[in-house]
């Protein structure tokens, strides 16, 4: 940064973070004028990029028009218009709850679980389900929900919720030689069901999944035929499936929503990131009209945020949906997703240690391996994944690179999230900065 001593609480106060003074498409630029290419949004965030004229202007123009309205005496167009527009796409939902970011989209959809099971007499539900390899937030009840063993591990004590763990779908780690992806999926599935029964059928709340899992395991699909197997057992439970969208969805797999592509509806989808886009803090719970209608009969959801359904906020995410329909994105994530897939497929052939490239439209996740035939990881002390981090963007690309890949512990992989506008030559460019950032961190770990 500078000589001069910051008083913010960065994240971590040892780093010496460049300062970035502006954003363009596919770029951040820093105060030295060193350009950064978005290969990851962040953190699969800056779907169109940064600063895109659209979304700058519906802000500009919300700003000027009504900043706030407080949602304990209003409503206002932006909400309703957004809220049309989410539930108008999505089969079988009514409602849509807007807060300000993932981690507080999981909180309100534990919340709503809950009071569901009250108003219909279930009250001795309270035990939620989720997945080993998973992250659902940071607030306490989200990282209780979460099954990410570092971002876990100082607040084990404080973390209240009644929640235990599953299995993921994780086939490259866990499907057996002598099984069909399909076979894998309805294996994994029946953990769910086994574990419904261990807890008690009428304990359950809700069953919580990223539908493609994000920063924990490297972006992991599921197998064809697993939320369907899993949808099926909630409903013979009576347990709320809810899928955590806010990596995945709002168009970054090459649907709007990713569970689009596994032929299934949840009663939740949980989604931030993607829905604003960057350019302005939003997340929202998409509930279907069954549990809006049982919420309906009392009138009041037992929950709320100040900043809820701000009303720039709102503005700036339904003019990134437009902007995502009118410009056809969606199309282009498919098509060039699939391109995507194949540079990287190409330049990671003969790397002895990337055992797994893998993913949806434009996310994608590429894990590393320290022997690609055992697929044995690199222990976490390799510190692999910072490494790449530091290489990369010393070459101007930003991507995201995480560990505990494999187990909770070892592994490392990279996540790669590129915006929906980025050029041909632009992704080429992330594929060959990419490379060399691994192969100059592999050089140091693994001569
Ligand atoms: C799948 C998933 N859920 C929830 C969250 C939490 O979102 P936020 O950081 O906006 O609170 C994240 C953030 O990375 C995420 O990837």
């Amino acid at each position: 940064m500078s000589n001069r001593k910051s008083h913010v609480f960065h994240r971590d106060l040892k780093a010496d973070y460049p300062v970035a003074v502006a954003g363009e498409g596919a770029w951040i630029i820093d105060r030295d004028g060193k350009r950064y290419l978005d290969a990851s949004g962040g953190a699969a965030v800056s779907c169109l990029g940064h600063c895109h004229p659209r979304v700058v202007a519906a802000i500009r123009e919300q700003a000027g028009r009504l900043e706030f309205a407080h949602t304990a005496f209003f409503t206002h167009e932006p909400a309703e218009a957004l809220a049309d527009w989410l539930t108008e796409r999505a089969a079988g939902f009514s409602r849509a709850y807007f807060v300000s970011g993932g981690s507080e989209a999981n909180e309100a959809a534990i919340k709503l679980a809950r009071q569901v099971h009250v108003e219909r007499g279930e009250s001795g539900r309270v035990h939620a389900i989720a997945r080993h390899q998973s992250y659902h937030g940071n607030t306490l009840g989200a990282l209780a929900l979460g099954g990410n063993p570092a971002r876990r591990a100082l607040y084990e004590p404080i973390l209240g919720l009644p929640v235990s763990h599953i299995e993921p779908c994780y086939a490259y780690r866990h499907q057996r030689e002598s099984e069909s992806l399909e076979d894998y999926g309805r294996r994994a599935a029946q953990t769910l069901e086994d574990e419904i029964l261990r807890v008690g059928p009428d304990r359950v709340s809700a069953f919580f999944a990223e539908t493609v899992v994000g920063a924990t395991a490297g972006v992991v699909p599921p197998a064809p035929g697993y939320f369907r197997e899993i949808r099926r057992i909630c409903d013979q439970y009576g347990v709320i499936m809810v899928l955590d969208e806010v990596m995945s969805g709002m168009g970054r797999t090459g649907t709007l929503y990713a569970c689009e592509q596994d032929g299934v509806w949840p009663d939740m989808i949980t989604m931030a990131k993607g829905l604003g886009a960057g350019h302005q803090p939003i997340g929202a719970v998409l509930v279907a009209a069954p549990l809006a209608e049982t919420i309906e009969a009392v009138g009041v959801f037992h929950h709320g945020h100040t900043y809820i359904g701000h009303p720039m906020a709102c503005a700036a995410a339904l003019e990134v949906q437009k902007v995502i329909a009118e410009d056809s994105l969606l199309e282009r994530v498919r098509t060039a997703g699939e391109a995507f897939h194949e540079r990287l497929a190409a330049r990671f052939a003969q790397a002895p240690h990337v055992g797994d490239i893998r993913g949806r439209g434009y996310f994608r996740g590429i894990e590393l391996v320290a022997d690609r035939e055992t697929k044995s990881p690199f222990p976490r002390q390799r510190g692999l994944a910072a490494r790449i981090k530091t290489h990369a963007m010393a070459n101007g690309l930003v991507c995201y690179p995480g560990n505990g890949t494999a187990d909770g512990v070892d592994g490392d992989h990279v996540l790669l999230a590129p915006p929906f506008i980025a050029t041909d030559d632009e992704l080429d460019m992330i594929v060959d900065r990419l490379a060399a950032a691994i192969d100059k961190s592999l050089a140091e770990i693994a001569p």
